[in-house]
């Protein structure tokens, strides 16, 4: 059953917390595929591809967009703002890039995230206090919540103007009630009706059941590449809850998200970045302050800094937390890892890899299922030897200085998988290869 096509998860694989580089992963192994899709979440994403003079931070749309050949796909597993996508394609057409409904397809089955669940975010979250989640405030907690709830709206009711305007208004005067009784602002129902009846019309050549375009590409030996969002410990089931994203950017949820067997997968590509990084609330045990951190954040003057993508939040940053990456490899079962932005390390003395925690005293390899137990983790650090030269203009593993390729073999060791490339700068051909 095996056809030669792929699903690259990205990030689920160290970086733990999203941020790895997916879309300049996607954007590599894209020059290779057919179709790129995305499975899960919604444009809580930000990727960001550097192309030439582009610049792109894509929410939505699969970073296959850049190749001309490849067509893109928006999963049954999405969760989508209608408006938001419209921008996202303008922004795109302003590129001067093809977004076509014969290049861009939109799921039918996928979810709508509506005003109602950007109000509900942003209400949830302030009465969270100290405690909030640090959401990205697009609404993807409640439009997966209405889901798994069975009363969420479907992308493809949207077809059907009359009766989606009259769902959605439904909808947000329900929420209008409970906004009410919670003290929040209310939705302005008129003008959100005319807006989302006006994004509906826009994407109607767009909307399809790409279950069976993706049957159809696979059944035509054609290749296709899952570009994940987010990262594992964001995951619903796996990751640091309830310090997470409401979907499952793990490998599982790239098949329910789409609507494809396993038999078809045969690489599990996990992308990891060379430290760590989150942004949002919840636990991070290897998270440093002070000029260390200033050093990995960069200060903000790129945009490769750690700066968040979506919500220009800086990132907190961290040593690479091994024990999490060798977890993300277990759940997610990767063939191989693209390892992101050790040309950022060059220039440290000394580098350190997490390599197990200490627990109220018991020393573990394991990631705790409890946040709490996250919390009280304590980093066991193995110290690396760093190198001074810089690394962005070198295309092969042989010609990385040594002690960057003894980090590289510990890190590829701590998850018993080949790390097959190593990006060493944000631009398309700033790839090592072996
Ligand atoms: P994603 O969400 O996983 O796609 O990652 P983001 O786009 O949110 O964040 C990764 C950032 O790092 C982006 O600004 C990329 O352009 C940048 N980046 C990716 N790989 C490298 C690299 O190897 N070196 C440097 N300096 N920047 C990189
Ligand atoms: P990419 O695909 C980093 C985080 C938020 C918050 C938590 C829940 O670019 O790697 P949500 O809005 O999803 O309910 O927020 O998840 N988060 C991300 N962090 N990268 C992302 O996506 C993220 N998407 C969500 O910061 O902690
Ligand atoms: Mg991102």
């Amino acid at each position: 059953m095996r056809r030669g096509n792929w699903h690259a998860c990205h990030d689920h694989t160290g970086r733990q917390w999203g941020d790895e580089g997916k879309g300049r992963a996607v954007d590599y192994l894209s020059a290779q595929a057919d179709v790129t899709a995305r499975a899960t979440g919604g444009d809580n994403a930000g990727h960001t591809l550097n192309v030439g003079e582009h610049l792109l931070k894509l929410h939505l749309v699969p970073s296959g967009i850049l190749h001309p050949h490849v067509a893109c796909v928006l999963g049954n597993g999405m969760v989508i703002n209608p408006v938001n996508l419209v921008k996202e394609i303008e922004e795109l057409r302003g590129f001067g890039l093809d977004v076509s409904p014969e290049r861009l397809k939109v799921s039918t089955r996928a979810h709508l995230i509506t005003p109602a669940h950007l109000a509900l975010d942003r209400a949830s979250e302030r009465e969270r206090g100290d405690s909030k989640i640090g959401t990205t405030l697009r609404g993807i907690g409640p439009a997966y919540g209405d889901k798994v709830d069975r009363r969420g709206i479907r992308v493809g009711e949207m077809l059907d103007v009359e009766a989606f305007a009259q769902r959605f208004e439904e909808a947000l005067s329900r929420t209008n009630g409970d906004l009410a009784r919670r003290g929040a602002d209310l939705i302005d129902i008129h003008g959100a009706v005319e807006q989302y009846v006006k994004a509906a019309a826009r994407l109607r050549p767009y909307i399809t059941d790409t279950s069976m375009f993706i049957d159809d590409a696979l059944r035509a030996g054609k290749r296709v590449v899952v570009e994940g969002a987010q990262g594992t410990l964001l995951d619903v089931d796996f990751g640091s809850y309830p310090f997470v994203t409401s979907s499952s950017p793990t490998v599982g949820g790239a098949l329910t998200g789409l609507g494809f067997g396993p038999t078809y997968v045969d690489r599990v590509v996990g992308v990891a970045k060379a430290f760590s990084t989150r942004v949002g609330g919840g636990p991070m045990p290897t998270e440093l302050d002070g000029p260390l951190a200033d050093r990995l954040r960069g200060t903000g003057a790129n945009f490769w800094d750690e700066y968040g993508t979506t919500t220009g939040r800086p990132r907190r940053v961290g040593w690479l937390d091994g024990v999490i990456l060798r977890y993300a490899c277990v759940i997610n079962g990767f063939t191989e890892l693209v390892l992101t932005k050790l040309d950022i390390l060059s220039g440290f003395e000394s580098l350190q890899i997490c390599t197990a925690y200490e627990i109220d005293g018991e020393r573990t390899t394991e990631v705790p299922a409890s946040v709490d137990g996250l919390a009280r983790a304590t980093p066991v650090y193995e110290t690396f030897p760093g190198w001074s030269e810089d690394v962005s203009e070198i295309r092969r593993m042989s010609d990385l200085p040594a002690n960057a390729r003894r980090y590289l073999d510990a890190i590829a060791e701590l998850c018993r998988t080949p790390i097959d490339v190593v990006s060493v700068g944000p631009e398309r051909a700033q790839l090592v290869h072996a």
